[in-house]
């Protein structure tokens, strides 16, 4: 496994694989690798001959008072992890952005309201450095997770609408054992939180399964204790929560049932 900093180094490696006609797959992440990012890799190698993974914690899509210092960076851990899944290169930059930078990529339907509401320049970051990794690593298919899935709609959209000549390919969300929905944020949460935080997915599925309503989700979630509710959303055919948890924001969604439209009890 290769591991580079520059994009110099990157473009030439990618460059040898594809005039050998290989096919490349990139499973763009911030680090702090879990099941989730696995997952991707996994998909990425099942349908294309190299994996490239970047780790970047990318600046421009947290906000002034978010956890960008204390976002987990075990990059000893990330590297084995990486090798232990086959990837072929690790794209890992220092920065990516140049001084004096001033271009951003903003969409501008998709990223308003949800998590766009309460994180106003957010979804600038992520299209902006999506846009910057597609460009430099140039793959046939890029892998995200649906656990994000407003990123997964604003990126499908961006790059519909700037051309950019690659497949995305939406991957299921990994849960773990207790039914929590993986994240690299899931480490800020105390084991009293993390037994809270448990009620999220486990209502999510009976609001989407037997109950079939949005309403008694917003009702049920909203009355329990140590869960401050962000929002309960239909979008994509799924229904999708966020929610703090003391000081940790997670996410998560469920496809809802196909030829049932939910009931607005
Ligand atoms: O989903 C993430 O980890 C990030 O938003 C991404 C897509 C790597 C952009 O920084």
């Amino acid at each position: 496994m290769k591991v580079v900093a520059t994009e110099k180094a990157l473009r030439a490696q990618v460059q040898r694989w594809k005039s050998n006609g290989e096919t490349v797959g990139f499973v763009p992440t911030m680090g702090a690798l879990h099941q989730g990012h696995l997952r991707l890799v996994e998909e990425a190698r099942k349908r294309c001959d190299r994996v490239v993974v970047s780790i970047y914690v990318n600046p421009t899509q947290f906000g002034p008072e978010e956890d960008y210092l204390r976002y987990p960076r075990p990059w000893s851990k990330d590297r084995v992890l990486c090798q232990k899944n086959q990837v072929d290169l690790v794209y890992r930059p220092q920065n990516l952005y140049l001084s004096g930078a001033s271009t951003w990529v903003f969409e501008e339907e998709l990223s308003k309201g949800r998590c766009g509401g309460g994180r106003p320049t957010h979804f600038r970051g992520v299209a902006t450095v999506v846009t910057k990794l597609l460009n430099q690593v140039q793959p046939d298919r890029a892998f995200f997770g649906w656990k994000d899935a407003q990123q997964v709609e604003v990126i499908q959209r961006v790059v519909r609408d700037l051309n950019i000549p690659v497949q995305i390919e939406p991957v299921e969300i990994v849960r773990d054992r207790d039914g929590l929905a993986l994240s690299s944020r899931n480490v800020y949460l105390s084991g009293q939180e993390r037994d809270r935080a448990l009620a999220i997915p486990l209502l999510l599925q009976v609001a989407v399964g037997k109950v079939n309503s949005k309403a008694w989700l917003i009702k049920t979630l909203s009355k329990i204790q140590g869960i401050k509710l962000d929002y309960v959303e239909k979008s994509q055919g799924r229904l999708c929560v966020a929610a703090w948890v003391g000081k940790t924001r997670l996410l998560d969604n469920r496809v809802l049932p196909l030829k049932r439209s939910m009931s607005s009890r």
